[in-house]
């Protein structure tokens, strides 16, 4: 502290006002904390500035923009179609993302959540320092939550710049390119290759381990694999990328295939291998948190660190990074430190790839059931079957329930087709509940909908099925 820098006393301070620190200042406020929230640059985070919400709306242009070019099915045909890449990232920007994150601002102040703008840097185990440019101050608390999230790594060979970029720069390209490298088929790589693609990029995904999308079933992945391929996009598997030079306004990148060195040349090289938790720039280790091996903190199952006055939630604690997750996380946190007794419980975390088709995932797979030592059977229903799907001209992908074979429990799902992210709601909400087979098939469900698929899959696992 600098000589006349007076700490200022806070009862509960958030860091970070992504998914989980603003809704979790907001919640603590709701159960009567006095609290304030430190953002250093953007409010909403990477989630509503450059992350979930901007993807989803370029996802969105690019599929009007692909259906457009293409109505052929329905018999319709269209000349001229044409995109203002200028006016298409203006929406996204000024009217997406300006709203949802204005939005943020505007709920904390209404929730009487003080908001202090500046980086915020642990001095001990109760104070911080909160620096903005020239000017920073000093603050004693009483409890802290630590939501500093997530950035992207960078590989060796790819330092960012240029035409080699991250998600940021692939959300936020001057042109739309005629070639477009991804390294790393995971979710990002996916999601946002899928719309350079609808948009007739030439997309290439290098993905160095032996699965497109390995973080979703194999027969899952196969047919986002398969709309790429039919798209013109190249998926190369098991290539692992070394580097790339740009030359020009062009880039080139090196990987290895099999043992063999390649080449692949494009407009810009997005690179997305996963992301490094913000745990090592903010003085974490001054205030007495541990971190484990790979950076991330350690927190009991309220989100407490081992120093018992400061919580940790979203990207910066074990788990899948994921926006939900981390608002989760921030209502359990903001409850135990108002004495609540909540406890996380991931059995129905949901996760979704928003690609085409949409690949969503609750709960156990089949694999993960055996290993947790559950008898279970797996029931697929087909879009197929599904009249809305197949009006929608959408019908690629399936419903598949995981239900224990003694008493049909939902205990899993997975949803590949059309609105699979919306579809998986009903069925999280089957596996928090505890709910079995029966209960979703003697629902009523509205016809013709997508949701029925759900209905049809539980049937079948009761060995009733009626479309099929
Ligand atoms: P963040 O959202 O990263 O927020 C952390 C905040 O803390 C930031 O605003 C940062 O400026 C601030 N901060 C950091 N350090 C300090 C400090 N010392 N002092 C003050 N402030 C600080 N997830 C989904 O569930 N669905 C999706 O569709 C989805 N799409 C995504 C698409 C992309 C391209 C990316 C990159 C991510 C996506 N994610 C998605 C992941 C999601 O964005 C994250 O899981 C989520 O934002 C994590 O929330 P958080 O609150 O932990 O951290
Ligand atoms: P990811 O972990 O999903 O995928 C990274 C991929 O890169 C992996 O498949 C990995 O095998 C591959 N890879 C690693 N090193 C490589 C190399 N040198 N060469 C080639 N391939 C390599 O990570 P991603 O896509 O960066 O996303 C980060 C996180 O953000 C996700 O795990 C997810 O939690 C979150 N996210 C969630 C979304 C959603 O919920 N819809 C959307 C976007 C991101």
């Amino acid at each position: 502290m600098v000589v006349g820098d007076f700490a200022v006393e806070l009862d509960t301070v958030v860091i970070g006002a992504g998914p989980g620190g603003y809704v979790a200042a907001i919640r603590a406020a709701q159960l009567g904390q006095k609290v304030a929230i430190v953002e250093k640059e953007y409010f909403g985070g990477v989630c509503l500035n450059v992350g979930c919400i901007p993807s989803k709306a370029l996802i969105q242009a690019g599929h009007v923009y692909h259906q457009s070019k293409h109505p052929e099915t329905f018999g319709i045909s269209t000349q001229g179609v044409e995109i203002d890449w200028e006016k298409t990232q203006d929406w996204k920007q000024n009217q997406v993302v300006a709203k949802m994150t204005s939005g943020v601002e505007m709920l904390l102040k209404k929730n009487k959540v003080e908001i202090l703008k500046g980086e915020a840097f642990f001095s001990d185990k109760d104070t911080i320092r909160v620096v903005d440019g020239e000017n920073a101050q000093t603050y004693t608390f009483k409890n802290a939550i630590v939501a500093t999230g997530s950035r992207p790594i960078q590989i060796k060979g790819f330092e960012f710049g240029g035409r080699i970029i991250d998600s940021t720069g692939g959300l936020n390209l001057p042109e739309i390119p005629k070639d477009f490298v991804v390294i790393g088929g995971g979710i990002i790589g996916s999601e946002l290759g899928s719309v350079y693609a609808n948009l007739g990029s030439k997309v290439t995904i290098l993905e160095g381990s032996k699965q497109f999308i390995p973080s979703f079933e194999k027969d899952m992945a196969r047919l986002v694999e398969k709309d790429f391929k039919d798209k013109g996009a190249t998926i190369v598997t098991n290539a692992m990328a070394k580097s790339a030079e740009t030359k020009g306004d062009r880039v080139v990148v090196t990987y290895e295939h099999k043992g063999e060195e390649k080449t692949v040349e494009a407009d810009y090289v997005m690179v997305t291998v996963g992301r490094r938790p913000n745990t090592d720039n903010c003085g974490l280790e001054q205030a007495g948190v541990e971190l484990d091996e790979r950076g991330l903190v350690k927190v009991d199952k309220q989100g407490r660190t081992s120093n018992p006055n400061i919580f940790a939630i979203g990207d910066i604690v074990p788990g899948a990074m994921l926006a939900h997750k981390a608002s989760f996380e921030a209502k359990v946190a903001a409850s135990a430190i108002s004495g609540g007794k909540d406890e996380v419980d991931y059995k129905a975390m949901p996760s979704v790839c928003y690609t085409d088709p949409e690949l969503a995932s609750a709960g156990h797979t089949k694999e993960t059931a055996k290993e947790a030592g559950l008898e279970v059977t797996v029931t697929k229903f087909p879009f197929g079957g599904n009249g809305r799907a197949v009006a929608l001209d959408s019908y690629s992908g399936f419903v598949r329930l995981v239900t224990t074979k003694d008493d049909n429990v939902i205990v899993g799902a997975q949803v590949a087709g059309p609105s699979a992210s919306d579809v998986l709601a009903e069925i999280t909400l089957a596996i928090e509940a505890g709910m079995n087979a029966e209960d979703i098939a003697l629902t009523v469900h509205a016809h013709p909908t997508l949701s029925e698929a759900t209905m049809d899959a539980a049937e079948a696992a009761l060995g009733l099925p009626i479309h099929m």
